[in-house]
């Protein structure tokens, strides 16, 4: 998948920015502060995302302006095509979102059109910090092979609150008298139902991802160090592959519901299922999270982005378009050189701030950003 052309005015601090890109390296660079995230956010909502920094619609619009409008062309093997969303200041609600000239509801309806892969220097505390990181890195990385698996995850959510509330109002009468759990069943069928799905395609994704993980981490260790990726699950001890959801998993999800239900009621909300499930790492048999040095998780970070990338390639066919945010400005010379390599068949956009990192790389266009006006260099 490449991008031919960015067009963004009146995106936070942009303006006027018209820009045709390379097909493989696009270098922004500029001083702090003039506009390079900025763009890279922009392009990552016209992939169906939310902004990585929250920002709300409202906040899309430049202080001094009165809308927002963003175009994005780009072609996979197939076709070209063009997104577009646009902003009023004076209806913020009413936001226009076109695929090709067609009207769609949300921002994130243009899921799975143009497929990117943002990497942030937040990215690099993947394997560090909490589980939630990891469980919304697979996720997304399932959803954008599989888009449907979004309803999957939805469904599981509604369900989970409804379940939750139930829980909490029984938290409260348990001191008073027995609570009648037959209300729960209602939702521990659905739940069961939808988890055990999650559950597959999750556990599917992790030994995937550990085949390639692994080489790629082997690589940038030189062979010195070994890891290991792999999914935990808080309902089952092991997951073949071959299992079916709709029968064996659904009948152990629902029976592990059914064992937990006094733990549940007591908590107020549902103490196990994909919600607290996670995604482990061990360098030579050694937890990442608690023994792995900042250098190491960094690394681990790298290569799961990197791992994600090259499945999602294989898997759809088209090369996702890499956005880098100041990531490579975090990592020694080696690890940058260990991303570039490895990225090489794809397109990239890089923020940097520095004109020195500019110099070691040949091909590819340079942009300067400044004060939101993105010029050719
Ligand atoms: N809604 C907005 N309107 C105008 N400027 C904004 C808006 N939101 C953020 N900015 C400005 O954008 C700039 C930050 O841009 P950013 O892309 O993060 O910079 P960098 O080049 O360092 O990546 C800041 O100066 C900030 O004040
Ligand atoms: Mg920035």
């Amino acid at each position: 998948m490449i991008i031919t052309d960015v067009y963004a005015d009146g995106y936070k601090n942009l303006s006027g920015v018209n820009i045709s890109l390379d097909p493989n390296m696009n270098i922004l660079c500029g001083e702090n502060a003039q506009g390079k995230t900025n763009l890279i956010e922009a392009v990552w909502l016209c992939s169906g995302c939310r902004s990585f920094r929250s920002t709300r619609d409202k906040d899309f619009i430049g202080f001094d302006r009165d809308f927002t409008d963003v175009r994005i062309d780009f072609e996979d093997s197939l076709r070209t095509q063009s997104i577009r969303f646009a902003v009023k200041k004076n209806a913020v609600k009413d936001k226009s979102v076109t695929l090709n000239g067609v009207k769609l509801p949300l921002l994130s309806s243009l899921f799975g059109q143009l497929n990117c892969i943002a990497f942030t220097p937040a990215d690099l505390e993947l394997s560090k910090g909490s589980p939630d990181n990891r469980r919304s890195f697979i996720d997304l990385s399932i959803a954008q092979i599989k888009p449907s698996y979004v309803n999957a995850l939805n469904t599981y959510n509604n369900i989970l609150s409804q379940r939750n509330a139930l829980l909490k109002s029984m938290q409260n009468m348990l001191k008073n008298n027995c609570p009648d759990t037959s209300m729960l069943e209602i939702w521990d069928g659905q739940l069961a139902a939808a988890g055990a799905y999650i559950s597959l395609l999750r556990y599917t994704y992790c030994n995937n991802l550990n085949k390639y993980t692994k080489e790629l981490y082997y690589n940038i260790t030189d062979g010195k160090e070994k890891l290991l990726l792999y999914y935990l699950s808080t309902i089952f001890n092991e997951i073949s592959e071959n299992s079916d959801y709709k029968t064996d998993l659904y009948e152990l999800y629902l029976s592990k519901l059914k064992k937990s239900i006094n733990d549940d009621i007591k908590a107020g909300f549902t103490t196990s299922g994909v919600h607290r499930d996670d995604v482990i790492t061990e360098i030579n048999g050694l937890l990442t999270r608690n023994f792995g040095s900042q250098g190491q998780a960094r690394s681990v970070a790298l290569a799961m982005k990197i791992a994600h990338a090259q499945i999602l390639a294989k898997e759809s066919g088209e090369t996702p378009v890499m956005l880098l945010d100041d990531v490579l400005s975090e990592l020694d010379s080696k690890r940058q050189k260990f991303i570039l390599n490895n990225i090489r068949d794809m397109q990239v956009l890089i923020t940097c701030c520095d004109d020195k990192f500019i110099s070691g790389l040949t091909g590819g266009k340079v942009f300067s950003v400044r004060e939101g006006r993105i010029s050719d260099l």
